[in-house]
């Protein structure tokens, strides 16, 4: 997804973009998909090659986050893992110049906890210093793939500031995207909505009600939706699924969202879907 906002914040923006990635595999396949989606992209008259070549020259690649100092915003795309989230953002905001707007594309974490933890050591949330780090967080919810997707959603986090709120809604119509705004919530409305769906599918699975194909084909074709459910989850990440489930589980206290024994058995296995070439199907 890191890639994705990449891609549409040098081709639709026409910001310059820094890319950093802990895994040096990960920034090599990423540029590479970059490289093939903008050679689509001329190759279907999208757009020149003229602007490709602009577009992949605004994109570098840096090792350390310390170099997005003067950047007017990060986007943090890590996996699903608040305590992963929290170090990262309380690294950025001690970095960063004041002025950068620290966003987070997580699906589904508390953009309220992700925003307290920037709160500098020996501060409080009310101290000048406490509020000026944590009115710069926010929340935008990319959908994957980003490229095609049309939509982001804006959630702000109890502390989050109108100016750093509108800042994020501008960038994201500047990648070309639709904003929808959503309260602090698990899941957000995205999540919250989606992530029950595809765990019931799950859970149809494994009681047996239909085969794996006669779920998928009964909303791809029933209800017009791109993807079944569970090639979704593949597509999604089971991991992700999972994490997402247990954020809405222990969000909310509420056993409605209980997570499917099957999901959590597959991700045991490391079965995590597209990404791993297994899932409820199989991606040799
Ligand atoms: N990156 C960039 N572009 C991609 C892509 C990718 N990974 N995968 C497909 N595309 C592009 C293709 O290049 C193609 O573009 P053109 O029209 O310019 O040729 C277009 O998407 C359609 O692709 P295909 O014809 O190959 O395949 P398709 O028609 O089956 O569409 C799909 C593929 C867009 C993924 C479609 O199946 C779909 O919309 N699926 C549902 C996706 C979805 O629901 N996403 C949200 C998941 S939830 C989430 O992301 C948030 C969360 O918090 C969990």
């Amino acid at each position: 997804m890191g890639l994705g906002i990449a891609f549409v914040s040098a081709v639709h923006a026409k910001v310059p973009v820094l890319l950093h990635d802990k895994s040096a595999a990960q920034i090599k396949s990423g540029l590479s998909l970059m490289d093939k989606l903008l050679a689509k992209d001329v190759s279907k008259g999208k757009i020149t090659q003229e602007a490709a070549k602009e577009a992949r020259d605004r994109v570098a690649v840096v090792d350390d986050m310390k170099k997005f100092r003067d950047a007017d915003m990060v986007v943090e795309a890590v996996s699903e893992n608040l305590a992963l989230k929290q170090g990262i953002f309380r690294s950025l905001s001690a970095d960063l110049s004041p002025k950068t707007i620290l966003a987070t594309n997580t699906s589904s974490i508390s953009i309220t906890k992700i925003a307290a933890s920037t709160i500098p050591e020996g501060k409080t949330a009310s101290d000048p210093e406490g509020q000026a780090s944590t009115s710069r967080v926010v929340g935008l919810h990319f959908f994957n793939p980003v490229p095609v997707m049309k939509l982001v959603e804006l959630i702000a986090a109890v502390q989050t500031s109108k100016e750093t709120l509108e800042r994020a809604r501008a960038f994201a119509i500047a990648c070309g995207k639709e904003v929808s705004s959503s309260q602090d919530v698990p899941g957000f409305v995205a999540n919250a909505l989606l992530m029950p769906f595809l765990n019931e599918a799950i859970m149809c699975l494994e009681k047996g009600v239909a085969t794996r194909e006669d779920i998928d084909k009964t909303f791809k074709l029933g209800m017009n939706h791109p993807m079944g459910p569970l090639q979704l989850a593949d597509f999604i990440g089971l991991d992700t699924c999972l994490a997402i489930q247990q954020t809405l589980y222990t969000g909310t206290g509420d056993s409605k969202y209980r997570p499917s024994v099957l999901l959590e058995r597959m991700v045991d296995a490391q079965w995590l879907g597209k990404k791993s070439g297994k899932g409820f199907y199989d991606y040799p």
